[in-house]
C-alpha cells in the first residue's frame, strides 16, 4: 500500500496512517479465541466485521459521533479519524453470560454492580449494566469497576462514553430483536478527537465484539448457541487445547461453519446479501 505507513498490528487489524489525522483500519481474516490468534484464517471474516461496523456507524450518529470517514472497495478497509484512545473497553451487558456469569457466581456482582440473587446463566438482567475492562497489552482484559474506569479516563470523558455505550446498546438491541437476534453483550472503544469530543472508534457491534444469540430457542439456565465465536471456541476446547498459544489448526468444516455464522449475522442484521456488499461495499451505508 504505497499511500500508507504501517503503524501497528492488533490481533485482527492492521493499522496504517494515511496522513496525520487519518488511519486505515484493515480487518484481516484472522480469528482469535481466548486472546490467542489461531493459525487458520476464516475467509471474508474481516469483510463481515468492517461491513457491519460501517453499517452501525452510519446509523448511530444521532447517539454519538464516531471515527468513520470512508469504506474502501475491498470491503475490509475503513478510513477513520485518528483518536487518542481511552485506556478502557466499555462492555455493556444485558444478559448473564461469559465472564459476567462467572463473576456473578463467585461474588453476586459484576464490576461492582450488585445483582439480584438466584439469576440463571444467560438470564436477562433487570437493566443493562456497564462493566469496563482494562485493555491488557498482553494476556486477558481485566474487568474493573466504573469508579476505576473514571479515574483512568477522567470522570467526564468516562461518563460521556458509558452513557453513549448504553444508548448504543439499547439502539442495537431493538434493531437486532426485530430481526430475531438477542444482543447479550457488546464491547465498545472510544477515543478523544481533535476537538476534545468523546468519539466511538474501533469496530462496533460485530460478532467479534458482541454475543449474538438467535432469539428463537432462547432458554436461560444454560449457555446459548450463538452467532459469535462460541462455535469455534467450543471446537477448540473439544480438542483438549489448553487456551495457550499456539492454537489448533481448524479443519475445513469448522472454517466453513464459522464463516457461515459470521455471514449469517451480517445478513440478518443488515438485511443486505453479503454478495451485494462484496460487489459494492457502500450499499451498507
Ligand atoms: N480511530 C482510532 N484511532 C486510534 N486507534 C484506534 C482507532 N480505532 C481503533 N483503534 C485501535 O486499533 C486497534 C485495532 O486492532 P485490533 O482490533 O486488531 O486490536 P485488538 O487485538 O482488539 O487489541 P490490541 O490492540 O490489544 O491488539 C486497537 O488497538 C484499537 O484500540
Ligand atoms: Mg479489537
Amino acid at each position: 500500500m504505497p499511500d500508507a505507513l504501517h503503524v501497528g498490528s492488533g490481533k485482527v487489524r492492521e493499522l496504517y496512517a494515511l496522513d496525520s489525522e487519518t488511519l486505515l483500519l484493515v480487518a484481516t481474516d484472522r480469528i482469535s479465541t481466548f486472546d490467542v490468534v489461531l493459525p487458520t484464517e476464516i475467509p471474508d471474516k474481516g469483510r463481515v466485521l468492517t461491513g457491519l461496523s460501517a453499517f452501525w456507524f452510519a446509523r448511530t450518529r444521532h447517539i454519538v459521533r464516531n471515527h468513520f470517514v470512508a469504506l474502501r472497495d475491498d470491503g475490509r478497509s475503513l478510513e477513520c479519524r485518528r483518536l487518542e484512545m481511552l485506556p478502557v473497553e466499555i462492555v455493556v451487558r444485558g444478559y448473564l453470560a461469559g465472564s459476567g456469569w462467572t463473576d456473578y457466581c463467585a461474588t453476586g456482582a459484576i464490576s461492582g454492580h450488585r445483582l439480584p440473587g438466584g439469576l440463571r446463566e444467560s438470564e436477562r438482567l433487570p437493566e443493562p449494566i456497564v462493566t469496563p475492562a482494562t485493555k491488557a497489552t498482553e494476556g486477558h482484559d481485566v474487568t474493573i469497576t466504573e469508579d476505576d474506569a473514571a479515574s483512568l479516563c477522567g470522570a467526564k470523558p468516562y461518563a460521556k462514553a458509558r452513557d453513549a455505550a448504553l444508548a448504543l446498546y439499547r439502539f442495537a438491541v431493538e434493531h437486532a430483536e426485530a430481526r430475531g437476534i438477542l444482543l447479550a453483550d457488546t464491547k465498545f472503544e472510544f477515543g478523544i478527537d481533535e476537538q476534545g469530543a468523546v468519539t466511538l472508534a474501533d469496530e462496533a457491534l460485530t460478532p467479534d465484539s458482541s454475543r449474538f444469540w438467535p432469539a428463537d430457542g432462547y432458554a436461560p439456565g444454560a449457555p446459548q448457541p450463538s452467532f459469535d465465536k462460541q462455535y469455534v471456541r467450543d471446537w477448540c476446547l473439544g480438542t483438549g487445547w489448553d487456551r495457550t498459544a499456539p492454537g489448533p489448526e481448524l479443519p475445513p468444516e469448522v472454517v466453513a461453519g464459522t464463516r457461515a455464522r459470521y455471514v449469517e449475522a451480517f445478513e440478518r442484521l443488515t438485511e443486505v446479501p453479503f454478495a451485494r456488499y462484496l460487489a459494492a461495499p457502500d450499499v451498507i451505508l
